[in-house]
C-alpha cells in the first residue's frame, strides 16, 4: 500500500495534449495566456503558466502510442506528476514496479495506471512567483486604500490547479489513487464523483475523477489559478473575444469555492480558470455532497441550457453509485 509521505507528491506538473488541429490547439494556448518556451521534445510545442506549469502540445498521431490521446480524437496523452525528492522517485518505483511496467529515463519515471493513462512522475520544477496579491475593502475592514483594484486585459495562469477526467466508475477508478498512490478523498459528489488530493496539506484537488455519461476515460478539463475573480472575469472576457466558446461560467463552486470560467477547447475538453480555491490540510474534512441539480455551483450565469438542461461538468456526468 502507498504511502503517500514516502512519495513526496506536489501537484500537476505537466499535461501533455495530442491534438488533431495543431494550428487551433496553439492559438488557443496562446489566448488563454501562457507563454511558449523552447519545446524540450521533437516536433512537440511546450507552453508555461507563471510558476512553470508545463503544457505540451503534440500533433495527435495514432501510429505513435507517445501521441495517442485516450478517449478522443484530440485529448491528453500523459500527466506528470510532481515529487519532491529523488527518495520519492525511488519510493514510487518500488510500489508500482510489483505489478506494472515501469521505465526511468532522465530522471522521469513513466507507467501507466489502471485505467490505462500514461503517468509520469520528476522532480518537481514548479516555483510561485511572488506578486503583489490583491486586497479586498470588506465594510469596516479596507484592506486597499488609496490604490485601485487590478484590471486584467487578458489573463497570466498562474498554475495548473486540477484535471478532471471522465470515468465509467469513479470509485472504481479513484483506488489506484488512493491505495498506491496515497491520494485523499477531499469530497465528493454523491454519486458522480471524488476529488483527490496527491498531498496532504495545499490544493482542496489535484484530480476530479467522475462518472462520464459517455463510456470510457477521456480528459474532461484542467483548471489552471488565476490571481483573484478580476482575472477570472477579465482572462475570460479575452477569450470570448477571440471567438472561443464558454462551457460553463463565470461562476462559483461549492465543493472547493472556486470562482470559475471553462471554455472549450481543441484539446477534447474544456479549460478552466480558477480563483480562491480552497487550501486544506489534515484537517479538512471530507464531504459527500447532496447529488442535486445545482450542486455543480453555487452561482453560474448561463448554467441552464434553453432545453433546461444544464451547461458544464455536470451535464457530462451520470448518476451511478460510486464503488469504492
Ligand atoms: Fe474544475
Amino acid at each position: 500500500m502507498g504511502q503517500n509521505n514516502n512519495f513526496q507528491l506536489t501537484g500537476i506538473e505537466r499535461i501533455k495534449f495530442a491534438v488533431e488541429n495543431l494550428a487551433d490547439g496553439l492559438r488557443f494556448a496562446n489566448d488563454w495566456g501562457l507563454t511558449e518556451v523552447e519545446a524540450d521534445q521533437e516536433d512537440s510545442h511546450l507552453f508555461v503558466a507563471v510558476d512553470g506549469s508545463q503544457i505540451e502540445i503534440v500533433l495527435a498521431d495514432s501510429t505513435r502510442p507517445d501521441r495517442t490521446p485516450i478517449g478522443n480524437s484530440s485529448g491528453m496523452c500523459e500527466v506528470t506528476w510532481g515529487v519532491q525528492s529523488f527518495a520519492g522517485i525511488e519510493a514510487l518505483v518500488a510500489e508500482l514496479a510489483t505489478d506494472r511496467e515501469v521505465s526511468i529515463e532522465n530522471g522521469v519515471l513513466r507507467c501507466q495506471d489502471d485505467l490505462g493513462i500514461n503517468l509520469a512522475f520528476r522532480i518537481a520544477q514548479r516555483q510561485s512567483v511572488p506578486y503583489a496579491v490583491t486586497q479586498f475593502n470588506a465594510p469596516g475592514q479596507p484592506k486597499r486604500v488609496n490604490s485601485r483594484a487590478p484590471m486584467y486585459k487578458k489573463a497570466a495562469p498562474h498554475e495548473i490547479s486540477h484535471l478532471a477526467i471522465g470515468v465509467d466508475n469513479a470509485g472504481e477508478a479513484i483506488r489506484f489513487y488512493t491505495d498506491r498512490l496515497g491520494f485523499i478523498v477531499s469530497d465528493r459528489y454523491a454519486d458522480r464523483g471524488v476529488f483527490l488530493r496527491c498531498s496532504i496539506e495545499g490544493n482542496h484537488h489535484h484530480v476530479f475523477f467522475m462518472n462520464g455519461k459517455q463510456p470510457g476515460t477521456r480528459f474532461n478539463h484542467l483548471a489552471f489559478k488565476v490571481r483573484d475573480i478580476h482575472e477570472v472575469i477579465g482572462g475570460g472576457q479575452f477569450i470570448d473575444a477571440q471567438g472561443w466558446k464558454t462551457f460553463a461560467g463565470p461562476g462559483r463552486h461549492r465543493v472547493s469555492s472556486a470562482c470559475f470560467w471553462y471554455f472549450l477547447t481543441p484539446f477534447g475538453g474544456a479549460w478552466e480558470y480558477a480563483a480562491d480555491e480552497d487550501i486544506v490540510t489534515e484537517e479538512w474534512e471530507s464531504t459527500d455532497f447532496a447529488a442535486e441539480a445545482h450542486i455543480f455551483s453555487e452561482w453560474t450565469f448561463g448554467l441552464e441550457k434553453s432545453d433546461g438542461t444544464l451547461k458544464g461538468p455536470i451535464s457530462q456526468s451520470k448518476a451511478e453509485e460510486l464503488k469504492s
